[in-house]
C-alpha cells in the first residue's frame, strides 16, 4: 500500500501564477496518509481553507472531532501534503459515498457550537440558515404541486443513487493553505488521488463541485475530469 510519495514542482513543469515563487526555485512536496498527530494542523487548516463552509468555522475542538471520525473510518482515505516538513494541503479520497456522508455529517453542532459559529461568521451563518429555509419551503411546495419536471429532477438524483451503489470513488476535500495556493499543489494532490483509486482497483473516479467555486472547477477540469451533470453542483467524472 502506498504510504508516501514525493514530487517536485518547479518553473519547468508548472507555469505558476505567483511569479516570485518561480524565481525562488523548486517546490518539494511529499504526500502521505494522515495520522492522528496531524489532526490539530488539519483542524486549523480546514478552518482557514474552507472559510465558506460553516461546518469548519466552529471551535477547534469541533473540527478535531470531525477529523478524528474521518481518520478512523474506512470509507475514506485522508492524505496530507507537506513542503519542508510543513503541512500545506490535504485531500480525502472517498471510497464509500453513503457512509462518508454520514461520517462527515457528524458531529452535529450543539447550541454552544452554533453560537460560536454565529459569533465568528455571522454573514455565513445567516446565509446558510436562509438557504436551508428556502430549500425547506421549496421541498414543501414541490410536494404540494408535484409536476413532471420534478420527476425528471428525481431521475437525476436516481443517477446519483446508482453511483453510490456502485461505490465509485470520489475526490472529497482538496485544500491548500492560502499562502501556498496557485503553485500547482492541488493539481499534484488530485493526481495522487486518482492514482490511489487505480491502485485500489477502480476504473473511474467522480467529483462533485459547487459551480460557483471557480478555483475548484478549474482544478478538477485541469485534472482531466469532464462534467456529466449538475445545476448548482457540477458532477465530474474521469476514466482511469
Ligand atoms: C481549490 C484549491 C484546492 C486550488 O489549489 P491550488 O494549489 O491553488 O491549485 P493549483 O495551483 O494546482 O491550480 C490548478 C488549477 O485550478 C484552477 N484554479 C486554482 N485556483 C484558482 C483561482 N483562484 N481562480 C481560478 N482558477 C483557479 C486553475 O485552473 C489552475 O490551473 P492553472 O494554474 O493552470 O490556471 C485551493 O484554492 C483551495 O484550497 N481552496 C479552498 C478549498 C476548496 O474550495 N477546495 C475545493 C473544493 S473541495
Amino acid at each position: 500500500m502506498v504510504k508516501s510519495q514525493c514530487f517536485n514542482i518547479g518553473s519547468k513543469n508548472k507555469p505558476c501564477r505567483n511569479k516570485q515563487q518561480i524565481d525562488e526555485g523548486r517546490l518539494h512536496l511529499s504526500m502521505r496518509r494522515a495520522e492522528r498527530r496531524d489532526i490539530d494542523e488539519l483542524a486549523v487548516m480546514s478552518r482557514s481553507c474552507y472559510s465558506y463552509l460553516l461546518r469548519w468555522q466552529g471551535p477547534l475542538f469541533h473540527n478535531i472531532k470531525r477529523w478524528r471520525l474521518l481518520l478512523d473510518t474506512e470509507c475514506c482515505e485522508v492524505w496530507v501534503c507537506s513542503s519542508h516538513g510543513q503541512i500545506i494541503g490535504y485531500f480525502t479520497l472517498i471510497l464509500d459515498r453513503q457512509q462518508y456522508d454520514e461520517v462527515d455529517g457528524k458531529p452535529h453542532p450543539g447550541l454552544l457550537v452554533r453560537l460560536y459559529m454565529l459569533g465568528v461568521s455571522p454573514k455565513l451563518f445567516v446565509t446558510i440558515a436562509l438557504r436551508k429555509l428556502k430549500r425547506r419551503i421549496h421541498r414543501s411546495l414541490r410536494q404540494l404541486f408535484r409536476s413532471s419536471s420534478d420527476d425528471d429532477k428525481m431521475a437525476g438524483s436516481e443517477t446519483l443513487k446508482r453511483l453510490e451503489d456502485r461505490q465509485v470513488p470520489w475526490v472529497g476535500y482538496v485544500a491548500v493553505t492560502p499562502a501556498m495556493q496557485g503553485k500547482g499543489v492541488a493539481t499534484e494532490m488530485v493526481k495522487l488521488c486518482a492514482q490511489r483509486a487505480v491502485e485500489l482497483g477502480h476504473k473511474e473516479i467522480w467529483a462533485n463541485v459547487e459551480r460557483k467555486n471557480i478555483g475548484a472547477c478549474g482544478l478538477i477540469r485541469k485534472a482531466g475530469f469532464v462534467v456529466t451533470e449538475g445545476i448548482n453542483h457540477l458532477m465530474f467524472a474521469k476514466q482511469l
